[in-house]
């Protein structure tokens, strides 16, 4: 069975089960700079799983785009993915644990024929925090998987939460045998071995944990979340997700242009490009910062290993637009951004090669120090500064300094590298955190000002001047829309005066669920009319701004202060970028 053919049962079954089908959140979560990519199924959904009420109902089921990059240097061994897709099914409050478990036994077994036998599952054990999750496992006693195959483990297999702070619970997972030899006696799903392989993670959320504590939610709700890529390399009987279809064409295309052969690097090239293309086609953009400088690194290393596998980086067009061809129909997105996604990847290759020669020079002159001190090996400091600054990998450094005649301190290296790969973690779990409480009063106003800054555009530049992009921090606001000049300082006062007036106003700012076809043809703004669900809401201000948004919003637009505008730049070809800050009285 082929991935999208797997996608297509999920969302089917569980439409029949009566879940409503919501589509996939960009990778990039709008609106909200403080989380670097949608991680999980249930990141677009924490509001719902604290208890808002979600305009589709009670019960979900989705695919979900989702990019991981704490494991990115394992990328290129035979199952780690910096990009997959998550098939989830959601209760919100509705069905819980015996509902769960025998539509996900139903499922795997009756849809996707999986046999009984190579089935294992693994339930919470218990703890201070909360009981032995007993009911899951007579749930799955009853529906046919033997007790010598229910297993119980702690928090740190069986219990499921997004960061520090959250919705949470304990889980039940699912594990497909792969038939492999046992590794010892005691061989069971928590081995890492690879003989069993989880599949599908139900979680019980019916926590939440703020700092050390656990309390009970309102409501009980259930997140599930199953691989996609994972679930059709087994079901294909393929090691690796890489001897799938969704890697094949660009996997074959590579050993054919290679002139050295590695399959650790053109998995790497596989996947990365697979990845960045994902992200550029929900507007991501390479930089030097957060989410900019994860895909940057993505691309930097994608082109590194197609230099190692000796390949001519001008095949990097082609390469792009067999997985166009190739994932077209899973992702439309990718045919709809083309150029796009090749101009943005082309470019960035280009960037890179002539950093590459920069990292050369430099390592030329930390060479001739070196000879200078007499030194034999390259402090690993020198290796990491390559790395961190030049995007140098080691091996690389370590070669050169071997055709030199010197060897590297990589010991030291490594604790660097260490050093900052958990520094970095902590950051993007510091962000993702964030971005799930942090929505201050702050961001509140910035984001109904974007509203009123998408209107006053449209007054004076013209009514297709639409809103392309947005950023919102604590302290300013980013906006990009489409434009074919630079501003004039009239057109910038002008838009300043339209906003600044609708705040002095006091205009309401109302809600309304509809249906999307109504939004839209009330003629609603809308930036992606195909990522949002069938039951839109539609945030109104006065009658000067009517947008699709999941909001929040302030009440009243005087809550704003004073909007100034404080740059105009061009962000990329066609698309301006205005920078404003909104200034309060101090009383
Ligand atoms: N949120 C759960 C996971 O990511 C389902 O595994």
């Amino acid at each position: 069975m082929k991935a999208i053919e797997i996608r297509n049962k999920y969302l089917n079954y569980f439409k029949k089960q009566g879940h409503q089908i919501i589509p996939s959140a960009p990778l990039i979560p709008e609106d909200d700079p403080s989380v670097l990519f949608t991680t999980a199924g249930m990141q677009p959904l924490v509001p719902y799983l604290l208890g808002q009420k979600h305009p589709e109902g009670t019960r979900l089921a989705d695919y979900q785009k989702c990019v991981r990059t704490n494991d990115i240097d394992e990328v290129g061994d035979n199952r780690h993915l910096t990009y997959f897709e998550m098939l989830g099914n959601w209760s919100l409050g509705d069905y819980f644990k015996e509902e769960s478990i025998k539509m996900s036994f139903e499922f795997l077994t009756k849809e996707l024929e999986i046999p009984i036998e190579k089935l294992s599952v693994t339930c919470f054990e218990g703890d201070k925090d909360c009981p032995k999750d007993t009911i899951s496992a007579e749930i799955w006693k009853r529906v046919g998987i033997p007790e010598n195959r229910i297993y119980f483990y702690g928090k740190e297999d069986n219990w499921w939460i997004a960061g520090e702070e959250g919705p949470c619970g304990p889980d039940t997972e699912m594990f497909y045998d792969t038939g492999k030899e046992p590794c010892c006696s005691t061989c069971q799903p928590s081995c890492d071995c690879g003989k069993y392989v989880e599949i599908w993670n139900n979680v019980f959320m019916e926590y939440f944990k703020d700092k050390k504590e656990y309390t009970k939610l309102d409501k009980k709700n259930v997140d599930t979340g199953l691989g996609l890529e994972r679930m059709t390399m087994l079901l294909q009987g393929k090691e690796t997700p890489f001897d799938t279809e969704i890697f094949k064409p660009v996997m074959e295309k590579l050993e054919t242009l290679q002139k050295l052969d590695s399959i650790e690097s053109r998995r790497i090239v596989a996947e990365h490009l697979r990845s960045s293309m994902m992200i550029i086609a929900d507007g991501g953009r390479p930089g030097n910062l957060d989410r900019g400088y994860i895909l940057r690194r993505l691309i930097r290393r994608m082109i590194r290993h197609l230099n190692k596998l000796q390949i001519d980086l001008e095949q990097l067009a082609d390469l792009i637009e067999i997985n166009i061809q190739n994932l077209k129909e899973m992702y439309p997105e990718l045919e709809k951004n083309k150029e796009n996604i090749k101009n943005v990847l082309l470019e960035e290759k280009d960037k890179f090669v002539k950093t590459l020669t920069h990292g050369e020079r430099e390592f030329e002159k930390e060479i001739k120090k070196i000879q200078e001190t007499k030194e034999s090996k390259i402090p690993g400091e020198v290796v990491f500064r390559l790395y961190d600054t030049y995007g140098f990998p080691p091996e690389v450094t370590k070669e050169l300094a071997q055709e030199n005649g010197y060897e590297v301190e990589l010991k030291e290296f490594k604790e660097l590298f260490k050093k900052h790969q958990e520094k970095s973690r902590e950051g993007s779990m510091q962000k993702f955190k964030g971005g799930l409480a942090e929505q201050t009063q702050e961001t509140i106003c910035y984001h109904t000002a974007t509203h009123l800054l998408n209107a006053a555009l449209k007054q004076v530049i013209g009514k297709d001047a639409h809103q392309k992009g947005s950023n919102i921090t604590v302290d300013r606001m980013r906006f990009d829309f489409n434009c074919d000049h630079k501003l004039t300082p009239e057109e910038k006062q002008q838009i300043e005066n339209l906003v600044n007036q609708w705040i002095q106003e006091g205009l309401e700012v109302t809600k309304q669920e509809m249906k999307k076809e109504e939004a839209i043809a009330t003629g609603a703004e809308c930036m992606f009319i195909e990522k949002y669900p069938d039951i839109v809401t539609v945030y109104s201000i006065g009658n000067i701004s009517k947008e699709l948004c999941g909001g929040p919003h302030v009440k009243n637009t005087k809550e704003l202060g004073t909007f100034k505008i404080k740059k105009e730049e061009s962000s990329s070809s066609g698309i301006r970028r205005i920078k404003a800050i909104l200034l309060k009285e101090e009383n």
